[in-house]
């Protein structure tokens, strides 16, 4: 894993965005693999701008959603779907059928894993998988103490996970599961890069970064990634020992 640490959010975004972007140039039929959540919008957003000037063609590249929350609409601006429609696929002008998304008010939804397994497994895997931390350490949905041994799984959300991710939504909204891509995905991707920006990722981090590599903290697993990177901007740095900054 290697560390890179940005002066701010916006340094951060502008680098990330990069990466997404050098995904594109390297393989225009790269998979990609870009996580919801506040801290990649403003990547987002520089990377459609970035596209649009640099003329990169992102019309072959597939992208596939990194998790869900269980039962709730794409229609629901709080869902994954929603935000990616809205600050990704949208600005990026990407076609339908790039998209793979877990659908979440699937019936059978262990069936509904094995397909998005099948859909990563036949375009051959995950070239960049780019993921936030959640404030319990989590990757995706996954929860502390859920193994690096899962593909897709369905996950019951932990507290922090479900009064956290009340943010998204406009109203109070019942979070209980969550379908999402595993630990085994993101070892497997070509390249996994973990964003974190704010002092309030500050003390996850120094937890992920420099304590134990252990399922209790799963942000911890890109230590084992070895082309994993650690993108922070200096306030979710701001508790790492000066060593681990080297
Ligand atoms: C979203 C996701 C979550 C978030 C994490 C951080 O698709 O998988 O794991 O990346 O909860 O969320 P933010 O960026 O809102 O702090």
């Amino acid at each position: 894993m290697t560390l890179r640490i940005f002066a701010d959010h916006e340094t951060l975004s502008l680098q990330a965005a990069n990466e997404i972007l050098a995904a594109a140039k390297t393989n225009p039929r790269a998979v990609l693999c870009l996580a919801a959540g506040d801290t990649p919008t403003r990547a987002y957003a520089l990377l459609a701008e970035m596209a649009r000037k640099e003329r990169i063609d992102f019309s072959r590249c597939s992208f596939i959603g990194l998790d869900e929350w269980v039962g709730i609409s794409p229609q629901n601006e709080g869902s994954c779907h929603f935000y990616l429609h809205e600050n990704l696929f949208g600005p990026m002008g990407i076609h339908s059928s790039q998209m793979h998304l877990f659908d979440s008010l699937a019936k059978d939804l262990g069936k509904e894993c094995e397909r998005m397994d099948a859909v990563i497994r036949e375009k051959g895997g995950i070239d960049l998988m780019l993921v936030g931390v959640g404030m319990n350490g989590h990757i995706g949905f996954n929860e502390p103490g859920v193994g690096l041994h899962h593909y897709a799984h369905v996950v019951d959300l932990d507290s922090t996970t479900r009064s956290v991710g009340q943010k998204y939504f406009r109203q109070s909204t019942k979070l209980g599961k969550g379908i999402t891509l595993g630990l085994k995905h993101f070892l497997e991707s070509r390249k996994a890069i973990l964003l974190a920006s704010g002092s309030r990722k500050a003390e996850v981090i120094r937890a992920a970064l420099e304590g134990p590599i252990a399922e209790e903290m799963p942000a911890s697993a890109i230590r084992r990634h070895p082309y994993g990177i650690a993108m922070l901007d200096e306030a979710a740095a701001g508790l790492l020992h000066p060593a681990t900054r080297l």
